[in-house]
């Protein structure tokens, strides 16, 4: 089992950018349409972590099935801030918000429990080397953003990877039925391209004279040929029968930021530009 921490990081984002990183705008709205996209996909994880409890006999799965939740939960609640900053500001993208929840709640009631923790544990099981990509390039691609945004990313990428073990877990428990999963993964992945397409519709209809190519490239050019290659071996040994997300190797960038956690760090601020590396007491 995992020992999960609960983490409940104090993240305001009031009068925040939309592009929030001037140094590469096109990164900037990628990572919005994931705060958008992470509030439907957490809640939906929650919903079915809740109905999966009930049918988990072993306490230790039992426990881990609660801590996700709880982390997922507070993930969600942190993005639905930074996505309110957001709205508050330009009160069109409320229909982003609206329609990725939707299409996570039409999801749920449309398929069953089964189908449910298979989409959860096989999409969580190729975070790990997609946000280990992320974290060993922060450099590039946070370090002249705001604070408050690149800290939410860091900590939620860290905790994703903390947590990278739990979603197969529980799926494997209750079910098992590695094909079934894996024979689904494409159709997860689809409905993930949906919800973010969706949401990149609504930022377009917000923000029509901002170049197009704002909204539809990513800043793959500033990663290095080797680490994407390791993402994408990673993102495919990931789906194979005997994949345990434990054996993955920690990226450093995990050890350093839950240190700094620990010893009391201002972790709303702890990356990019205006950064307080001070601990908080201390300030
Ligand atoms: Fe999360
Ligand atoms: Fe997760």
């Amino acid at each position: 089992m995992t020992d999960l921490k609960i983490r409940r990081i104090p993240f305001d984002f009031d009068g925040v950018d939309f592009v929030w990183n001037a140094d590469d705008p096109a990164f900037a709205i990628t990572m919005n349409k994931v705060s958008f996209f992470a509030v439907g996909f957490e809640k939906y994880i929650c919903q079915a972590m809740r109905d999966a409890e009930p049918l988990i006999t072993d306490p230790r799965v039992l426990q881990e099935a609660r801590d996700f939740r709880s982390q997922e939960s507070i993930h969600s609640m942190a993005h639905r801030k930074h996505v309110k900053a957001l709205t508050a500001r330009y009160p069109g993208l409320q229909a982003a918000l609206d329609r990725s929840i939707e299409l996570y709640d039409k999801l749920y009631a449309e398929h069953d429990l089964k189908y449910h923790l298979a989409y959860v544990g096989g999409l969580e099981s190729i975070f790990t080397p997609s946000f280990r990509l992320m974290l060993d390039n922060r450099e590039a691609l946070f370090a002249k953003g705001d604070a408050r945004v690149a800290s939410l990313f860091l900590w939620h990428f860290c905790e994703e990877i903390e947590h990278r073990s739990s979603g197969l877990m529980i799926y494997d428990h209750v079910y098992g039925h590695y094909f079934y999963r894996v024979s689904r993964f494409k159709g997860f992945m689809k409905h993930v391209g949906d919800v973010i397409a969706a949401v990149t519709e609504e930022f377009r209809k917000v923000f029509p004279a901002l170049p197009e190519e704002w909204f539809t490239q990513y800043s793959n050019h500033k990663l290095p040929t080797i680490g994407k290659l390791r993402s994408m071996m990673g993102i495919t040994m990931s789906q194979m029968p005997w994949h345990n997300p434990d054996h993955q190797a920690l990226p450093e960038y995990f050890h350093e930021w839950s240190g700094r956690y620990d010893r009391g760090e201002d972790m709303t601020r702890t990356f990019g530009v205006h950064a307080q590396p001070a601990p908080a007491a201390a300030a």
